[in-house]
């Protein structure tokens, strides 16, 4: 890093932000295999948050790989950079006061726990676990069924591999119940874990 930075403070605190927003910021970071519903759930939290007076967004891997991640493949290397770019990102976002959702695959248990540094204690990593079968026979995209055909390489959990958080937050096996279920599971963490003040 240059040694001719100096970090510059802003005028608002953190508890001036949460005053703002009525809740504090926050990051919760989806992470799972292609077709969990990663995305799908991120974006009905995301809207059910806010009809509860919250203030979010969703960053979702793919969109960011149209943009910000457009230089990035699929090598462990380019995964990992996408994850820390995606890190600082929504630590950025949290500070700002926003409850930021992330929906990566991330593969990599180093590269989330690089997130989890940069974010700090807003940090809650959330496994969206259906397992590999459950999510080859949704195969929304047809993504599984290329790997498969070697029309698609490093694929994750066909040719590269997914390595499951060891000490998630929270779990939802989307293989097992319904996406009403675990939008509800998802909410009332949300409510319980950041909850908004009274005067929202
Ligand atoms: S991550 O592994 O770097 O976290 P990210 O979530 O950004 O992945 O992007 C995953 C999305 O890229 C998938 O939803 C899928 O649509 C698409 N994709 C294209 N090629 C691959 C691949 N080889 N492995 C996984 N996803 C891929």
């Amino acid at each position: 890093m240059n040694n001719n930075l100096t970090s510059v403070p802003h005028a608002l605190s953190a508890s001036d932000r949460n005053a703002h927003y009525g809740h504090s910021g926050a990051v919760l970071w989806f992470t799972g295999l292609s077709a969990s519903g990663k995305s799908s759930l991120s974006m009905a939290l995301e809207l059910a948050l806010t009809k509860l007076g919250y203030s979010c967004y969703v960053l979702d891997g793919d969109n960011l790989r149209k943009g910000l991640n457009a230089n990035l493949g699929f090598s462990a290397e380019h995964r990992s950079e996408n994850i820390r770019r995606v890190g600082e990102v929504a630590s950025l976002f949290a500070n700002a006061g926003l409850i930021c959702i992330t929906a990566l695959i991330s593969p990599y248990y180093k590269d989330r726990e690089r997130a989890r540094e940069a974010v700090g204690p807003m940090f809650h990593e959330i496994h969206i676990a259906a397992d590999l079968a459950t999510c080859e026979a949704r195969d929304p995209k047809g993504l599984y069924q290329k790997a498969h055909a070697g029309k698609l390489l490093e694929f994750t959990g066909v040719s590269a591999p997914y390595e499951a958080p060891k000490h998630p937050e929270l779990v939802i096996d989307t293989g097992k119940i319904s996406v009403e279920e675990s939008l509800k599971i998802l909410l009332d963490y949300v409510v319980r874990h950041i909850p908004l003040s009274q005067n929202q």
